[in-house]
């Protein structure tokens, strides 16, 4: 499309100028540009921490994001239009959520918007979507306060009061400890709310906490908590936190001859666990959404496209929940027969029983899904899935 058109397109229809749309230019799904009312494309965005602390989130969110955008356009497109996937850069940090997400919508015009991992960056930029009323999908935040922002926002993982009750039970019935330490990062929303609900759960279950320690994201030294929490005897340590943070805990706890258990949530999936945490990392435990282990044929069929589009890295948890958030999408477009933000909301919330690589996707009232968790284990300084359990 030429600009001229474009910039007539998008000042009529937007209210902004051909200008400010090219200086954006961070869209990976090629074609021309339209707003949701018109156009030959329907625009969709994507905002995810592609550098900085989490930055690993972000990468296998994309690229799961962009297989899935490829494939559906490979397909022929949605409504007789192909997508026109256009990501932002969060940088995993506070403040750039809702600046990015806000541009997104009212810059590019997308008719729904995917992100973040991060539950705290998802929840900076909720609001906007939901003022705007465009439709935004989580794929993996887990923290139940996103939904909560509103009616135009999803999510297509589980949540952590599942997630928590899950480590809450390996915990007590698996590794079989009854005394335990939580180590909160007081930063992250997702790290509070899934320290509350394991020790909820694992005092339901006759369990005792016997330290509650906390640390602020992006530290280095963990070295006072670790020595607070060796001093209350506990015989498992449990550390809801993101992969950064838990390598360095994890040969900080080693160095001061901890030698209990730890074990912790989706937080921890990053090659880059294995790579901070080294020796100190082997044996440990996490939940997660996904095993690519898993032996049933969407996630073997999946994995091997995964492999074949990205020189052969395997994709991890974000990258298949980045890939059924568009699907959910796509199927919500296909269904309302309509690329309109508030008819996509609509088909949105009617979403059942939607097979995806995560499994089957149902839309409850809370704009949540409910799906299994599996554990994963480090061996041999490599992933290896322990097991699964259903909700
Ligand atoms: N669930 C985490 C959060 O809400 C993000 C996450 C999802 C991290 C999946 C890793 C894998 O912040």
């Amino acid at each position: 499309m030429s600009v001229s058109i474009l910039g007539r397109l998008l000042g009529v229809t937007m209210g902004i100028t051909a200008g400010a749309l090219l200086l954006s230019g961070c869209g990976d799904g090629g074609g021309g540009s339209s707003a949701s009312s018109g156009g030959n494309v329907i625009p969709i965005g994507e905002y995810a921490s592609l550098t900085g602390k989490e930055a690993t989130f972000g990468q296998s969110s994309h690229s799961g994001t962009l297989l899935a955008v490829e494939e559906i356009n490979a397909a022929g497109g949605v409504l007789g239009k192909k997508l026109e996937l256009k990501t932002e850069d969060t940088q995993s940090k506070a403040g750039e959520p809702a600046t990015v997400v806000r541009k997104l919508i009212t810059r590019d015009g997308v008719v729904a918007v995917l992100g973040e991992v991060a539950s705290s960056r998802s929840l900076e930029a909720a609001p906007i979507a939901q003022q705007l009323k465009v439709p935004m999908i989580s794929p993996s935040s887990t923290n139940p306060k996103v939904t909560e922002v509103g009616d135009f926002i999803f999510r297509v993982c589980f949540i952590d009061p599942f997630q928590g009750t899950v480590m809450a039970n390996f915990a007590w019935n698996t590794l079989k400890v009854r005394k335990v330490a939580v180590l909160t990062d007081v930063k992250s929303d997702y790290s509070l709310g899934l320290a509350q609900f394991f020790v909820e759960r694992f005092k339901q279950l006759g369990g005792q906490i016997v330290a509650e320690q906390s640390f602020s994201g992006g530290d280095k030294d963990f070295k006072a908590q670790l020595t607070a929490i060796k001093a209350s005897g506990p015989d498992g340590l449990f550390v809801p936190a993101y992969y950064t943070d838990v390598g360095l805990i994890a040969r900080q706890a080693k160095e001061l001859g901890i030698n209990f258990p730890l074990f912790g949530g989706d937080g921890w999936e990053s090659p880059k666990l294995i790579e901070i945490g080294g020796e100190a990392i082997e044996g440990k435990f996490y939940s997660t959404h996904y095993s690519p282990e898993d032996p049933s044929q969407s996630v073997r069929d999946f994995v091997t496209r995964f492999k074949a589009r990205f020189k052969g890295e395997v994709p991890d948890a974000m990258a298949a929940l980045g890939y059924d958030s568009v699907m959910v999408l796509v199927d919500a477009i296909k269904r309302a027969g309509s690329a309109e933000p508030a008819k996509i909301r609509d088909a949105l919330a009617q979403t059942k029983d939607f097979e995806g690589v995560t499994g089957k996707t149902t839309i409850d009232a809370q704009r949540n899904a409910s799906k299994a968790a599996v554990i994963i284990t480090v061996k041999n300084g490599q992933f290896a899935f322990v097991e699964k359990v259903n909700p």
